[in-house]
């Protein structure tokens, strides 16, 4: 099972980042353990990440195109911004999880709305990487 995880803005620099909120993993530690997992759950992981909105546009339509089992999509700050996400989410058929290190809901009140939650098969929040550890084990059954 192919899995695509796609990751947006300023999520390359995890690890460094704001880690008393995001953690001290780095982008590349959560795409080993999720390669590890991958291996009991059969699934192969596809990791990506982009600080720009319309590479996340083209790579849901390439998991379309892929033939990809799902969608894991940490989609940062453009998830609280971005209809086009929720459009591109809603104009393919590959089921999508949205995921996050930190649970939006505890903070700003602009980090409350989710347009991808609007489009997503379901949501994973607030464990820092182990967040998309569970998110594969829901795509996987799905
Ligand atoms: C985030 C939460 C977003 O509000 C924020 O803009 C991010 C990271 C998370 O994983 O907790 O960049 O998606």
């Amino acid at each position: 099972k192919l899995v695509y995880v796609l990751n947006g803005p300023n999520l390359n620099l995890l690890g460094r980042r704001e880690p008393g909120i995001y953690g001290s993993h780095t982008l590349d530690d959560i795409a080993a353990l999720l390669v590890e997992r991958g291996k009991d759950l059969d699934c192969e992981i596809e990791m990506r990440q982009s600080n720009h909105e319309g590479h996340l546009v083209d790579w849901l339509h390439e998991a379309q195109a892929d033939g990809a089992h799902a969608v894991l999509l940490n989609a940062g700050a453009y998830t609280h911004t971005s209809v086009a996400l929720l459009d591109a989410i809603r104009a393919i058929e590959v089921p999508v999880i949205e995921v996050h290190l930190s649970n939006p809901h505890t903070r700003e009140e602009f980090r409350h709305k989710s347009w991808i939650g609007m489009a997503a098969r379901g949501t994973i929040a607030g464990f820092g990487a182990k967040s998309y550890l569970l998110a594969l084990e829901a795509a996987a059954g799905l």
